[in-house]
């Protein structure tokens, strides 16, 4: 199968190409189009075969179930049995944006290959006129988890999503660099508590403050302590994921550079990377740019998640044999969700 890639302007969408990709959905095949956290691997949500294809591009193990993203409120209600105070207010709050909200799905609405055969479903209303457009023409609820190959580096440009998926899906809408550069955060509201299951865009504070307290289950709890992350009981937060071809490794910023000049001492011929955050006092490291290629990284949290996935992506094209990363700060909730993602892609 041939890949197209159609560039469109995100603010203004080209109706014909925008055709396409309707009559692609609705035809039961791929599209990969941006949102504002990274981009999306769609297929129509109501058609079990169309949703079994994105389990076969992506070698997605079939037990992970999918975020189905709708346009409005006024959809993601008909896919749930209750629409809760709870989630009204959240998704009035933060939709269209980077909010994942699961419920229990309403029976007979969606394919059981959406959820992974789970009784919950997972909904968002993304914050991207492309993504708005398509969705809102093909008049389907879009189910699609990030358009990359199955725990390796989601993409946060057309390129990125070209490089894994090239001749396995017919067309990718670019609509130029995702802004937000990691994933929604996902919270379980089907429960007694709500719970935060992956962290992302919006900080447990941000949900905090408006609907009162919310879990952070333990399983994710590792991102404060700085620990290895345990099995999960949500396969979509398998410990491994996110990663870069070369292994990366996290480091107290203090002991970087120490490392890195010692494994380049051992071993001259090891091609190193490291995601520096910049502090003034530090000396450029004597080694070549064929040793040691230096990203300076963002010192705040947005910023920085805006950035990640699209320097891992660059250092997986550089061939690199290992990756250190400056650890962001443990004590500030702000960078729990870049935190996270590191440690995930350390793993
Ligand atoms: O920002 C995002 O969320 C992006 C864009 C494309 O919207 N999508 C994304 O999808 O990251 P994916 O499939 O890569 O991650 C979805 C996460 C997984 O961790 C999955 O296990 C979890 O959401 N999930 C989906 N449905 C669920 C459900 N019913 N219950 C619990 N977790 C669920
Ligand atoms: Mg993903």
């Amino acid at each position: 199968m041939q890949t197209r890639i159609l560039r469109l302007d995100p603010q203004n969408p080209d109706p014909v190409a925008m055709d396409e990709a309707v009559r692609l959905l609705r035809s039961g095949q791929l599209v990969a189009f941006p949102t504002e956290t990274v981009y999306g691997l769609g297929a129509n949500a109501l058609d079990a075969t169309a949703v079994a294809a994105i389990y076969t591009a992506k070698g997605r193990p079939s037990h992970n179930p999918l975020i189905v993203h709708v346009a409005d409120i006024s959809q993601a209600r008909e896919l749930v049995t209750h629409w809760s105070s709870q989630a009204d207010m959240l998704a009035r709050h933060f939709w269209p944006g980077p909010l994942t909200i699961v419920l229990v799905r309403a029976p007979g609405k969606l394919p059981d290959i959406v959820t992974a055969g789970s009784p919950t479903v997972a909904l968002r209303v993304p914050d991207s006129p492309i993504a708005l457009a398509l969705i809102q023409a093909a008049d389907i609820p879009v189910a699609a988890p990030s358009a990359n190959t199955s725990n390796l580096t989601s993409p946060t440009r057309a390129e990125h999503v070209m490089k894994h998926l090239q001749g396995r899906i017919p067309l990718i809408l670019d609509g130029g660099p995702a802004k937000g550069g990691i994933e929604s955060t996902v919270l379980d509201l089907s429960g007694i508590q709500p719970a935060i299951l992956r962290p992302g865009l919006i900080s447990r504070e941000e949900i905090e403050a408006v609907i009162g307290p919310v879990s952070m289950p333990s399983h994710i709890a590792h991102v404060e302590n700085d620990v290895t992350p345990a099995p999960l009981p949500s396969p979509g937060l398998m410990r491994r994921h996110y990663a870069p071809h070369a292994p990366l490794t996290m480091l107290p910023s203090d002991q970087t550079l120490d490392t890195i000049l010692s494994l380049a001492d051992k071993n001259p011929t090891q091609r190193i990377g490291w995601l520096r955050i910049q502090t003034n006092d530090r000396p450029p490291p004597p080694l070549s740019t064929d040793q040691l290629i230096i990203v300076e990284m963002p010192t705040t949290p947005r910023a920085y998640a805006a950035k990640i996935y699209d320097i891992l992506h660059e250092l997986d094209q550089a061939n690199l044999d290992q990756i250190f990363v400056d650890a962001p700060p443990s004590d500030d909730p702000a960078w729990h969700a870049v935190r996270d993602r590191l440690l995930r892609a350390a793993q």
